[in-house]
């Protein structure tokens, strides 16, 4: 399944998130050898189907349910240890063996209790609808030069004193900002003590390991987390995660040159999605929205929050393939959209009674934007069996291809399912 044309695909999220990247990754992991997590955190959920069984991964990368994958946490990623180690425990209890496959890398930074505290203070005036996992704080440590890495963690002498002064200088912030509770040096130093004995055997320079398999001729595959509208730089600022979720974070977080890229695959929903708060143009409401919430179980794999969902927006996956520079599609969950009889697409914006086709820098402009849309007939009839093109029904065929001119890149992959067997190849 793995593209044959390329040794290293970045796989991005294309639209707010959620697009189905870890099925994706899973299945073109079958063919990869190496699959890195270069950005992000435990605000991740990427779920995977293996058979009858379910797994939901927010830091351990998606290839790691196939036994010859070396899976890399790397250096742009930000840290949870404990839950990075609780998913990596609950991996084990369901027999996946990762021993000698995972590495984790030194340069990374850490989210710590701190953060998440700090993430909930700031929620509450702030009011991105954040995840709460300390993502924001985090990226802002790491910025301003006062984070923690994997390997001040794994030092053995010097953390207490890191430690007395980020809690101190995390106090003094907490304070501020009006929140009630205070963070506590004993439960920072405890986990210190707890993960640094575990982190210790896995933490290697991740860069390295990749630099080498690439010229060793090995098939590397660098796994996105959010979407590109939630990217710190080209997404609906403020209302974005905390880093560079579009391509050209792929090479900083992995720790690796661009020009060893050589594709760029964009995961985008048949229609789109998205959690937490700001613009969302094509937003649908009441039962619209609710039929297309339960037909596509759209529920956060990490917070659990309901999803707002509307229609395909053709006019943010331009933008998308433009940004990440993408060479080519995979369409997920078109088997959500089997029931509708007619299928809006939104095919440009309206911005204050004047054509637009582009994503305007603005928020505002774009929370005013009135899309316009073009309506493409249903195929109300099942499309989970398909596993070809000629398998679709032909108005399902005419929906991609129109999704297709309108995004201006091919459409590479169409999934139709949770399974892995559940997709196709154009
Ligand atoms: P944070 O990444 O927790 O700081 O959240 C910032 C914004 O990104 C919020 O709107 C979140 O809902 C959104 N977000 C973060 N991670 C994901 C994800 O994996 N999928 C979808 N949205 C996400």
């Amino acid at each position: 399944m793995f593209d044959r044309k390329h040794n290293c695909l970045v796989v991005v999220g294309a639209q707010w998130g959620d697009e189905g990247k870890g099925k994706l990754v899973d299945v073109l992991a079958e063919s990869a050898d190496c699959v890195v997590r270069y950005q992000g955190g435990a605000n991740a959920g990427h779920t995977v189907v293996v058979g009858d069984r379910q797994f939901v991964l927010h830091q351990i990368p998606s290839g790691i349910l196939h036994p010859n994958a070396t899976c890399i946490v790397g250096n742009g990623v930000v840290l949870d240890p404990d839950t990075f180690f609780a998913e990596l425990d609950e991996l084990a209890a369901q027999g996946i063996e990762v021993s000698g496959r995972l590495r984790v890398s030194d340069r990374a930074h850490v989210v710590m209790p701190y953060h998440k505290l700090l993430d909930a203070a700031s929620e509450r005036t702030q009011q991105i609808g954040t995840t709460g996992r300390g993502i924001g704080p985090a990226y802002e440590a790491k910025i301003g030069r006062r984070g923690v890495r994997v390997a001040d963690l794994c030092r053995a002498d010097g953390m207490r004193e890191i430690m007395v002064e980020r809690i101190d200088r995390a106090n003094q912030m907490l304070a501020m900002l009006g929140a009630p509770t205070r963070a506590d040096l004993d439960e920072h130093l405890q986990l210190v003590e707890r993960v640094a004995e575990r982190l210790r055997p896995i933490k290697a320079d991740t860069g390295l390991l990749v630099h080498q398999a690439l010229r060793a001729g090995k098939r590397v595959l660098l796994e996105g987390a959010q979407g590109a509208l939630l990217d710190v730089d080209h997404g609906t600022y403020p209302f974005v995660t905390s880093s560079n979720t579009t391509a050209g974070g792929a090479a900083i977080g992995a720790g690796i040159g661009p020009t060893d890229i050589d594709g760029v695959l964009g995961v985008v929903k048949a229609y789109t999605t998205r959690v937490g708060n700001g613009p969302l143009p094509t937003e649908a409401r009441g039962e619209v929205e609710a039929n297309l919430r339960e037909l596509g179980g759209e529920f956060g794999a990490t917070t659990g929050r309901p999803r707002r969902c509307g229609w395909f927006d053709a006019t943010v996956v331009r933008y998308s393939v433009r940004v990440n520079g993408l060479t080519g599609l995979a369409v997920t969950k078109l088997d959500v959209l089997d029931s509708f009889a007619s299928i809006p697409v939104g095919v440009r914006y309206r911005l204050d009674g004047e054509e637009c086709d582009e994503v305007p820098s603005d928020v505002e402009a774009l929370d005013r934007v009135e899309p316009v849309y073009e309506t493409l007939p249903g195929w109300e009839r099942s499309t989970e069996g398909a596993r070809k093109l000629a398998d679709l029904p032909p108005q399902a065929r005419a929906y991609l291809d129109r999704l297709q001119d309108l995004a201006g890149a091919p459409i590479r992959y169409v999934s139709v399912g949770t399974r892995r067997d559940q997709i196709i190849e154009c």
